[in-house]
């Protein structure tokens, strides 16, 4: 672990920076099945999925880097055995990085309990703990300061959505001291406010510990509602930075081509901030179009005359001539053949797609799939 040693020009440590001293330690839930993502999630877990040319979760890691974090546990489950080799002990990113796997999935609040015995915080400070498919501008030391300030038990952060019947709703008082953890709402009435769980919290140490042992337990379902209903002092800090949930295949892309154009932050992003990302070793041709925070991997190859907006293209993969890609993800090593058009779509690790076909709206392609050349292919204008 890099050590910080104290300064006189260092606020935190003087009283009345009390409040802006950082947290230090930070668990990673990244232990989902990711089953909305599927196919992309079949070899990959979520977090490891390229975004803007490196694993989604080097954001993340990098971004809790910036805001002061120095250790950092993994909690693992599904295809565990990915993290490590690629992220090692964490010196890359200058964090000190642990890895715990469950062997039993464990849900979101079991899997924190679990790995709370590697923590070395002392029981009344503050450990971060972040979803592994969040992509946000999340002010960090501001969510870490409002929960020292406020001397709550855990601290959330929540964001306001435009519609909310997709999300748990979290309604606060005015001095933000969350009132309720409500389920989706069914009908307008039970919309009473746009807050959601923005997946990202501050805990303080003692808490995590008291969740139980052993068993799965939804920190949401179980130890939210649990930890209210015993009086316990839950703290929102509302901050509608940029916030993104990369739990979806068109969430993703989108939150991939963000990080490319700069709309969302990022201080790992492997180039220049702009309108594509072409990693060494991919091959475009000199006519085809790249635009809208498309990214190509490398290895991969886009032929002569295509045309890719907003899209995330893996390592390896070949998108033939006179292809048209708009908002859609081309999986590691798949091929796309000549003049395919992709809108929204997924084509998985590997898949083959011949010549001419259409896939539209969310159409997804296995991983390995072989699809032939379309048959009949009708121009627009016939
Ligand atoms: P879906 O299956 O598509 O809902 O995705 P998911 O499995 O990732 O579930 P969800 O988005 O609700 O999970 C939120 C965060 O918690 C993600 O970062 C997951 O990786 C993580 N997570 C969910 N369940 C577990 C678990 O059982 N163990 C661990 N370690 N992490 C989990």
């Amino acid at each position: 672990m890099r050590a910080h040693p104290a300064s006189a020009a260092d606020p935190s440590q003087e009283p009345s920076g009390r409040y802006r001293r950082p947290a230090t330690e930070a668990i990673l839930l990244v232990g989902g099945k990711g089953t909305r993502l599927r196919p992309l999630t079949v070899h990959t877990p979520k977090p490891m999925i390229p975004a803007a040319g490196v694993p989604f979760l080097t954001h993340q890691l990098a971004r809790a880097r910036a805001a002061g974090v120095e250790h950092v546990v993994m909690a693992t489950s599904y295809l565990a055995e990915v993290f490590e080799p690629h992220f090692g002990d964490g010196s890359a990113l200058g964090l000190h990085l642990e890895y715990v796997t469950e062997t039993e999935p464990l849900g979101t609040g079991g899997a924190l309990r679990n790995v709370a015995h590697r923590l070395r915080s002392a029981p009344d400070e503050p450990v971060l703990v972040f979803n592994g498919d969040i992509l946000t501008g999340l002010d960090i030391p501001a969510l870490v300061a409002t929960h020292r300030s406020s001397g709550a038990d855990v601290s959330l952060h929540l964001t306001r959505v435009e519609d909310p019947r997709a999300f748990g709703l979290v309604p606060t008082d005015p001095d933000g001291r969350v009132t309720a953890f409500l389920e989706k709402p069914q009908t307008p009435e039970q919309i009473v406010t746009d807050q959601v769980n923005a997946g990202a919290y501050v805990f303080t140490r003692s808490v995590l510990d008291a969740i139980p042992a052993g068993r799965p337990v939804s920190v949401e379902r179980e130890t939210f509602p649990g930890l209210l209903a015993e009086g316990a002092h839950l703290q929102g800090m509302v901050d509608s930075t940029y916030w993104l949930d990369l739990g979806t295949p068109q969430a993703f892309v989108r939150g991939s081509a963000d990080l490319v154009l700069g709309t969302a932050p990022s201080p790992a992003v492997p180039g220049r901030r702009g309108e594509r990302l072409v990693l060494a070793g991919a091959r475009v041709a000199e006519d085809a179009k790249l635009s809208g925070g498309t990214c190509v991997g490398a290895g991969a190859v886009i032929g002569p005359g295509a045309r890719i907006e907003g899209s995330t293209i893996l390592a390896g993969a070949v998108v033939e001539a006179d292809a048209v890609v708009r908002d859609s993800l081309v999986g590691q090593g798949a091929h796309v053949g000549p003049r395919c058009v992709l809108q929204g779509a997924v084509i998985g690790d590997g898949a083959v797609v011949g010549a001419d076909n259409e896939f539209l709206h969310g159409a997804r392609v296995w991983c390995e799939a072989r699809i032939p050349a379309a048959a009949v292919r009708f121009s627009p204008d016939e």
